[in-house]
């Protein structure tokens, strides 16, 4: 298949990216390298099967070149994607993750070619204790940036309805692995292991005890490519997450054994914050028979080791 991958310069995007091509199709990135970079893609710098193009989903024009291909498969990845950014600059995050996705949907529409959205964890309301969060799990948009990302959903499961376009929304929980960034931008795993190596302090926002659901990013990328080509996955809202939830405070203990260097910090947005995060992913295993391969103590092993190699 011939697939656009927006976003594909970005962290998950360059894994997915690599899944699509090991898989045999021909992959079109299109990133404006806002949060990417081509770096990010220099281990397929001489697939003939991949075509960057550096522009922006805003851009009308550069949408309708890209489309001049023959596309068969839409994985949209392309957004804003700093919690904290959103809450400064909501316009911003607006134009990029909604208008930006509205504009990939209607050249979809004229292409009649399937779409898969990536949406996030971060529109669940909180699980209450013990709860899993499934599918069907309240949301709340705490942020600008989950209120975008919901906004996307709808345009989305409209365009299934009204004009039939074979969609999926995907919710990934907490994705991290090599190449994530270690400042705001990246995740908690690499900011923690960063400071770890180069002997700082690990901050930790507000007491610690919120938790979060960590997917290795390799599990994360099968899933969104399996999940994008599955028939059965139309129509369908998936989550996919590891299933098992851990405080940040035992996070961090994990990933640093001196205690003395873990510090709790005021909280940078609260009001936004989720307490419990803990993803219930039975439909994907049911629908796709998809189960993450990597544990947590792995999925950290292979992080440090990428970020050994390729300090500077
Ligand atoms: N990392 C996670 O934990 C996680 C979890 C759930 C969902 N997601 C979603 O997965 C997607 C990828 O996230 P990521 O962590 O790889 O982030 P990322 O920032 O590394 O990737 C996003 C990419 O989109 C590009 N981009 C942004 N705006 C663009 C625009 N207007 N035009 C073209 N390209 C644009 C950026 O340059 C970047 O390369 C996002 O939609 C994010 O919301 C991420």
């Amino acid at each position: 298949m011939t697939v656009l991958v927006t976003g594909g310069a970005g962290f998950i995007g360059r894994w997915v990216v690599g899944h699509l091509l090991n898989e045999g199709n021909s992959v079109v990135v299109l990133d404006d390298l806002s949060n990417g970079s081509r770096e990010n893609l220099s281990e397929f710098s001489k697939r003939s099967d991949l075509t960057v193009k550096i522009g922006d989903i805003k851009d009308k024009q550069t949408l309708s070149d890209i489309f001049r291909t023959d596309i068969e498969e839409i994985i949209h990845l392309a957004a804003n994607i700093n919690v904290q950014e959103s809450i400064d600059n909501p316009r911003k995050v607006f134009e990029n993750d909604v208008i930006g996705t509205f504009n990939i949907l209607e050249e979809a529409k004229k292409a009649d070619a399937r779409f898969a959205f990536i949406s996030t964890c971060m529109v669940y309301d909180t699980a209450s204790s013990g709860e899993a969060i499934s599918e069907t799990h309240p949301t709340k948009a705490a942020s600008p940036y989950a209120g975008a990302k919901l906004a996307g959903e709808n345009m989305v499961q409209s365009y299934y309805h009204a004009y039939g376009l074979p969609a999926v929304i995907l919710r990934p929980f907490n994705t991290y692995g090599p190449y994530q960034k270690t400042t705001g931008e990246g995740g908690v795993v690499p900011i923690f292991v960063n400071k770890e190596l180069n002997g700082e302090t690990l901050n930790i926002y507000g007491d610690g005890n919120q938790t979060r659901d960590l997917m290795y990013v390799e599990d994360c990328a099968e899933f969104v490519v399996r999940a994008a080509m599955s028939d059965r996955c139309t129509g369908q809202i998936l989550n996919a997450g590891l299933g098992k939830d851990i405080t940040i405070n035992d996070l961090a203990a994990m990933i640093c054994k001196d205690r003395s260097r873990i510090k709790h910090i005021q909280h940078i947005h609260p009001q936004s914050e989720i307490p419990r995060l803990v993803c219930d992913r039975s439909k994907a295993k049911k629908l796709l028979g998809w189960e993450p391969g990597t544990s947590l103590e792995e999925g950290i092993g292979k992080t440090r080791e990428f970020m050994n190699l390729t300090r500077r």
